[in-house]
């Protein structure tokens, strides 16, 4: 059989910048207009991929259980591949669980680009796609990466550019939630009527990233619906909230369905100084990382596999 091949992965996690549920769909799902951001905190993941008669998808590491969505990723690239292979993950968890950094989708969305790569297949984008949404609301971003606009439950993706390279504060508390139950704790809150003025002033959000005032208006007057319920049911959150803004956080938001809440500042020292006046569990300095870099990382990563510039990452072994 042939030689294993092998790479190290940093699978990123996201922020949301704005986060607005509309309502709930016949699918069961909410209708969501977000704005998506990855930032520098991340996973890593060793892989090696050898060919072999039977598959065999080994998990070690950080969260080696049978149900982790980068088995589930695995498996699902290698059958639309239609390659069986010996693959053992090692995942290395950097990402808080539970707080609403998409962690375990970014792994899973990790495993999807790298998979073909070291199998020498060429999966087209839209496959990708519809295996990410698969797997979960959030997968599809980490295809893409840098800042996105999301609609539907989520998948639908348009990029928008790069917002700079800022600097913040995550605080993890510890508290990990669940997106089903928040998403049904906010469902008694959604009107049809609210949902109008969500669009118009989500929209006037997303305008002002490209009014050439660097995002800065957009990012101070964005949002995240599910505050309210989460910081009653957590009032802790709420007041980590709270001194982040007195630290001049600006914004200070909760991130997906929570539990970590960002402060953005105005520049390093500023973030520096807040991150050494903040005594939570768990606090990491972040900054955005633009898709530009996003790519860059991981055609460094793969670049003993993959071919230069080309994005998705394409492999070198392709016949
Ligand atoms: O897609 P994912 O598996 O990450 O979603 C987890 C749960 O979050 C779903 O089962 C659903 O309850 C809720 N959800 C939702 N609307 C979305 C995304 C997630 O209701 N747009």
């Amino acid at each position: 059989m042939s030689e294993p091949r092998r790479a190290r992965l940093r699978a990123l996690a996201k922020i949301n910048l704005d986060l607005r549920v509309l309502g709930r769909r016949p699918d069961g799902y909410h209708e969501l207009r977000t704005v998506f951001q990855t930032i520098s905190l991340a996973d890593r993941i060793d892989v090696c991929f050898e060919k072999a008669r039977t598959t065999r998808i080994e998990l070690a590491g950080d969260l080696a259980t049978p149900d982790n969505l980068i088995r589930k990723a695995a498996a699902a690239v290698l059958d639309s591949m239609r390659v069986s292979a010996r693959v053992e993950l090692r995942l290395k968890k950097g990402i808080p669980i539970g707080a609403g950094l998409g962690g375990g989708s970014s792994d899973a969305a990790a495993v999807l680009l790298a998979l073909p790569v070291l199998a020498g297949t060429h999966l087209d984008v839209s496959i990708l796609m519809k295996l990410a949404a698969q797997l979960g609301s959030d997968v599809p971003f980490f295809l893409l990466g840098g800042t996105a606009v999301a609609m539907g439950r989520g998948t639908e993706l348009y990029p928008v550019a790069d917002l700079g390279r800022r600097q913040g504060i995550l605080v993890a508390s510890g508290l990990s939630i669940s997106t089903a139950a928040a998403y049904a704790a906010l469902g008694p809150c959604l009107t049809s009527e609210s949902q109008e003025n969500k669009i118009f002033s989500f929209q006037s959000q997303v305008w002002s990233y490209t009014a050439g005032t660097g995002g800065e208006t957009g990012l101070r007057q964005g949002r995240n619906d599910f505050e309210t319920v989460i910081f009653e049911q957590f009032p802790k959150l709420a007041s980590i909230q709270r001194k982040l803004r007195r630290l001049g956080a600006l914004p200070a938001r909760m991130t997906g369905s929570g539990s970590a809440v960002f402060g953005l500042f105005e520049n390093r020292a500023e973030a520096i100084r807040a991150l050494e006046s903040i005594r939570e569990e768990r606090v990491f300095p972040i900054s955005f990382v633009g898709r530009r870099q996003f790519r860059a990382l991981w055609w460094r990563a793969l670049r003993a596999h993959a071919q230069e510039n080309i994005w998705p990452p394409r492999s070198r072994y392709e016949r």
